[in-house]
């Protein structure tokens, strides 16, 4: 199982955004091309893969929205179909535990400190260690949207392992793609 873990930092955390304006939703844009990139091949679907959406923009902020891979249904390879699932799911009042909104959608209140403790995380960063010379690849994986982690997040994860998938700073959902294609590479003996 591989986990991407993608920091919303203006994500709205209300069901009652505009799928006309995704970007006016805090770049809930950003965050749907992420979850595409988690999960999209052509005409295929990446079962084995979790996205969580850390969502930490107002009104009731933090929340968390996962995709799992191998449950969820409805989702299309657009980013308003993304949209459209986050909506449903911040519909729903978030409690402690997660809750399924849509076939494997589920909400929860709680941000990244909640992840971290579930899972042993690595950073993606752009000053991180060469991807490609990791003996053995992390199965989770944070990663912010345009924005830099905070302070606050950094404090959280400052002692993590950091990876690159290279020397130039891309956007979040690419990063993504290099990252699942590195798994595909050694999956397949090509390393
Ligand atoms: C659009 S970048 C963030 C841009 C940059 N931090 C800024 O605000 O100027 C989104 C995220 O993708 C990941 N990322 C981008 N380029 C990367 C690289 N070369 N290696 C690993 N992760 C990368 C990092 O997690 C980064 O926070």
């Amino acid at each position: 199982m591989k986990r991407f873990i993608v920091t919303g930092h203006l994500a709205s955390t209300a069901g009652n955004f505009s799928l006309n304006d995704l970007p006016g939703a805090g770049r809930m844009d950003v965050l749907c091309r992420c979850v595409n990139a988690s999960f999209f091949l052509s005409h295929d679907f990446r079962r084995d893969v979790e996205c969580y959406l850390v969502l930490c923009g107002e009104p009731e902020p933090p929340k968390t929205v996962m995709f799992s891979g191998e449950k969820v249904r409805y989702l299309s390879p657009d980013e308003r179909s993304a949209g459209s699932l986050i909506k449903k799911a911040l519909a729903l009042p978030a409690r402690s535990e997660f809750r399924e909104s849509t076939p494997g959608v589920y909400v929860r209140k709680g941000g990244l400190g909640q992840v971290l403790d579930e899972f042993e995380c690595a950073v993606l960063a752009e000053s991180g260690q060469d991807i490609r010379s990791a003996k053995d690849l992390p199965e989770a994986y944070l990663l912010s949207d345009h924005h830099n982690f905070s302070e606050d997040e950094m404090s959280l994860i400052s002692n993590l392992p950091a990876y690159s998938v290279g020397p130039l700073s891309l956007h979040g959902d690419h990063t993504i793609s290099v990252l699942n294609n590195e798994f595909d590479r050694r999956r397949a003996g090509w390393h």
